[in-house]
């Protein structure tokens, strides 16, 4: 089918360049850079989205030289690239890549990199105007941000901006986030601090806002008259990989609620703000977030459900437990699955409970929210086939596919009163047609044209840790039973499930 308006556009069909800078990407030589962010600048220059004057500079802790990084970077595009390279792209962009081998502790790194920003500033015009991409152990930002400010670097002066994007996490409870708010704002003006959540540069996700404030149908039914409950699934049908270095101390809850589900969370439960400029956004998103219940310790044993995955199969893959794999300890207390009720305390949404769910190694990888509404009444019904009909769905589909599904029921022909679920679809890809992303494209777009509005503000950050703070204090204290308690390739612990039917609903079945 084809879009009826035909209007698909958005930043990335019509938009303009972005200003003339240079992109410092610390931790040049990681697994983000290689995977992500190369290939989202890439996809950025076939757009038509990056300026003429424009350079990046490599920054990370190996020897090497602009020749060297060119050619590792060209290798490395062949492999993550989201579509064909296409060589004269590739040379003008591989024209602009340069490279500085340093300490982050080091304060003559520092030194070093300003020589290379004056001199990209020199041959490819780029105007002394800088963001900083801190792509590193997140131990690091706090000091990064610290050392680029006593080499003068983040000053904006005569025009020129000066840009940090913080990658996740974002500490690792209140307290330490807090505190790195506190010391990287103590060198940066918060315009200046875009914390990155690249659950925001999904397509989807910014879908949800024109989604409910561009039709005037959804808005009445958006509340607790209506709707009975929201459930919000991210499932990753991948273990934990060679990642338990890292989610060893993490877990689930830090990994995934606080910030992806939130901000999700957030953008369903918002307020209409007064514009989509980023502050009045990022007002609505905050006072929803400040709305959530805490939940208090007593409590977490009833809101909460932790799990983590046992031996198991996904489709043909025999996936060995979290226990069993490379670098986890074979007691480990982590969980890999959490499941939480919570309520938002305010006029729109009192006594509605929002599900939410995420874990490794399930049965399928899939994000969705689906919002289902209250039941009709039945009385018409009372004796017929058609007396327990299911609720209506309204799906959001944000990955693998992305689209917008309502359920309703319908009369099944034939004699007998009888009624089906039936499905109203909408994909994306269908309607507008597609390019493959990375997800980082928007987001650095975005920053580079100074707009913050998909980015997490220090507020939001910090709520996102109240809430989450109180769980993470009772599953230390308590060690928890029964791990593992669900099979890798299921939808998580019997727990979850009984979260809803203790409130006499189910889990959305998803195929
Ligand atoms: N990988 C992903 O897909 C992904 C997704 C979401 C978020 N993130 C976040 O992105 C950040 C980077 O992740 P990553 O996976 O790319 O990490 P990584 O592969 O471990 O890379 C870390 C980089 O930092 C450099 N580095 C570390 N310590 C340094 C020091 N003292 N001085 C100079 N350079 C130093 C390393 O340089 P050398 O190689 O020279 O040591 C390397 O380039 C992390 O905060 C992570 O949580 C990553």
């Amino acid at each position: 089918m084809q879009s009826r308006s035909g209007d698909a556009s958005g930043p990335d069909q019509h938009g303009r360049p972005a200003n003339p800078c240079t992109i410092v990407i610390f931790g040049s030589s990681g697994d983000l850079t290689k995977r992500k962010l190369i290939p989202a600048l890439y996809n950025l220059s076939k757009g038509k989205l990056l300026p003429k004057e424009f350079a990046i500079i490599g920054f990370a802790r190996s020897e090497g030289s602009d020749a060297a990084v060119r050619e590792q970077l060209a290798k490395d595009i062949r492999e993550y690239a989201t579509g064909a390279v296409d060589p004269r792209l590739w040379n003008w962009f591989e024209e602009r890549l340069h490279y500085v081998g340093g300490n982050f502790n080091d304060p003559k790194s520092y030194e070093k990199l300003k020589e290379a920003l004056a001199k990209a500033d020199k041959q490819h015009g780029t105007r002394g105007n800088y963001l900083f991409y801190l792509a590193t152990p997140p131990g690091l930002f706090a000091e990064i941000v610290q050392q680029l400010g006593n080499a003068g670097l983040t000053a904006e002066e005569n025009g020129q901006w000066r840009r940090v994007i913080v990658e996740k996490p974002f500490g690792r409870d209140l307290d330490s986030a807090r505190a790195l708010n506190g010391a990287i704002g103590g060198t940066l003006s918060e315009n200046q601090i875009y914390r990155i959540d690249h659950y925001l540069g999904k397509e989807t996700v910014q879908n949800i806002l024109v989604f409910r404030f561009s039709n005037g149908i959804f808005e009445p039914i958006w509340n607790r008259q209506y709707i009975d409950h929201v459930q919000i699934t991210v499932a990753e049908s991948v273990g934990v990989e060679q990642r338990a270095g890292y989610y060893e101390t993490s877990g689930a809850l830090r990994d995934m609620v606080q910030n992806h589900l939130f901000q999700l969370l957030a953008l369903i439960a918002m307020e209409p703000p007064i514009s989509f400029e980023a502050e009045a956004v990022r007002d609505e998103k905050a006072k929803a977030l400040r709305s959530v219940q805490p939940i208090s310790p007593e409590d977490v044993l009833k809101c909460a459900v932790r799990g983590q995955y046992g031996d198991g199969m996904i489709g043909s893959n025999a996936i060995p437990a979290y226990r069993s794999s490379p670098g986890v300890n074979p007691s480990s207390n982590t969980e890999s699955f959490v499941a939480l009720k919570l309520f938002i305390e305010n006029w729109r949404w009192a006594g509605v409970p929002f599900y939410l769910r995420t874990g490794k190694a399930m049965k399928r990888r899939v994000t969705e929210i689906a919002i289902q509404f209250k039941r009709a009444p039945h009385v018409l019904f009372r004796g017929t086939e058609a007396e327990h009909v299911p609720a209506n769905f309204l799906v959001l589909h944000i990955q693998p596919r992305e689209g917008i599904s309502l359920s309703f029921q319908a009369k099944v022909p034939g004699p007998v009163v009888r009624a089906g679920a039936v499905d109203m679809e909408f994909e994306y890809s269908k309607y507008f047609g597609s390019d493959p992303t990375t997800g980082y494209e928007t987001l650095l777009y975005d920053c580079m044209l100074g707009d913050a509005t998909l980015f997490q503000r220090a507020d939001t950050v910090e709520v996102g840790w109240q809430v989450v703070t109180p769980i993470l204090d009772v599953w230390a204290a308590l060690r928890a039973r029964g791990f593992p308690n669900y099979a890798a390739g299921s939808w998580g612990p019997d727990e979850a499930a009984e979260l809803l039917e203790q409130d006499g609903r189910a889990w959305r079945k998803i195929d």
